[in-house]
């Protein structure tokens, strides 16, 4: 219990990562018209720190919200390391500016206690989730698969910050697969605001002139369930089938693509892909079979006795004639009309962007 209670600790002190508004700022544009009229809920963040609560109060009359709920976890173990230092949990409740200043003043914000800590899986916070139209916020990467799990479980709408290894958890991944989760638009970089108490590191850390410590890390992405319009742009496919360019893996039944840019156009089968291919992923053009390990169930891959690393196994949607400039005749070609396509279910809507930058072939 002892050991319990400590490993929560340790978590939960690497849990303490404040995002920049200007991160929120560049991805949230992207999904403006998803707000209008909706409840947010930002249920992992501190208001006098979280710029998530920032973000929707003072731009509130902007997105046309309807409501804004903000919860604030009291951490038991605050005195170790937390900011979360109030007497009490309490939530938060913004319902739009009243006096026309268009600022969320002090008075208009609804201040309210919580009985327990505030931990987004107690039963009073699970009953503001389920007032929430959207859950928006950076979750406590120790408790991330739970935390997914939750929303999943309230059917809920969310656009949230996480690791992108999180992206290979045996319970994030199916989501992935069947287009109930998908990476957002931007970010494969971020800087956080640190407590004091973050240990110095030689890489990847700062404290400023104003003695706030810093970390950043160059794996961060959003995970959304909302639709944006990368997740319909199509990839550009330049590169020919070459069986030599392209080879099968020694383990089972698909091609090897090194990068997600050199996808050939004109190959109708499995292929392997770097896990780069999801910032990329339009479910129109390329369904999702698994991975590597998980579906195939073949461990990491092979090519020619060298194991590579792990990958997605792909396949296009579309008929090869549909691909612009597939055929070299004419390199103008337009496009094959949708109704033509071979047409797949797709279980949600749609939409994601890249940096082709996070670790490639990790
Ligand atoms: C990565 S930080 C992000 C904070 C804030 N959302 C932001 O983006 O600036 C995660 C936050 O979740 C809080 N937290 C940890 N465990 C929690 C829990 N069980 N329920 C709610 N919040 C929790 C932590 O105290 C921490 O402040």
């Amino acid at each position: 219990m002892a050991n319990k209670n400590l490993n929560q600790a340790k978590n939960a002190k690497k849990d303490e990562f404040y995002t920049q508004l200007v991160d929120i700022e560049n991805e949230l544009r992207h999904y403006r018209a998803h707000f209008k009229g909706k409840t947010v809920l930002c249920n992992c963040d501190d208001p006098r720190v979280s710029n998530f609560f920032h973000y929707f109060s003072y731009n509130f009359e902007q997105l046309g919200l309807k409501k804004l709920i903000t919860t604030c976890y009291k951490n038991q173990n605050r005195d170790l390391f937390s900011q979360n230092d109030s007497e009490r949990a309490i939530w938060l409740e913004y319902l739009g500016d009243k006096n026309g200043d268009r600022v969320p003043n002090p008075e208009e914000i609804g201040i309210h206690y919580f009985n327990g800590d505030g931990d987004f899986r107690s039963a009073e916070c699970i009953e503001l989730l389920k007032q929430a139209d959207i859950v928006v916020t950076n979750p406590p990467f120790s408790l991330f698969r739970e935390y997914v799990a939750q929303l999943m479980k309230y059917g809920k709408k969310f656009v949230i910050l996480g690791n992108q290894n999180a992206i290979h958890y045996k319970d994030i991944f199916p989501l992935i697969k069947n287009n109930q989760l998908w990476l957002g638009s931007t970010l494969s970089f971020a800087k956080f605001k640190v407590p004091d108490y973050y240990e110095e590191r030689s890489t990847r850390f700062w404290i400023d002139e104003t003695g706030q410590k810093w970390r950043s890390f160059g794996n961060i992405c959003w995970f959304t369930n909302l639709d944006i319009s990368k997740r319909h742009e199509e990839m550009i496919l330049y590169k020919s089938y070459d069986a030599e360019e392209y080879p099968k893996y020694d383990n089972f039944d698909a091609i090897n693509v090194n990068k997600t840019s050199e996808i050939p156009m004109d190959y109708e089968d499995v292929m392997g892909v770097p896990i780069t291919f999801l910032d990329k992923y339009n479910p129109e053009q390329f369904e999702i079979l698994g991975t590597s390990t998980m579906d195939m169930s073949k461990g990491a891959p092979y090519v020619g006795g060298k194991r590579i690393y792990e990958r997605i196994l792909i396949r296009r949607r579309k008929p090869i004639g549909d691909v612009v400039g597939a055929n070299n005749d004419s390199p103008l070609q337009m496009p094959t009309q949708p109704d033509t396509y071979v047409h797949h279910e797709i279980t949600t809507p749609v939409a994601a962007e890249d940096p082709e930058s996070y670790n490639q072939n990790r």
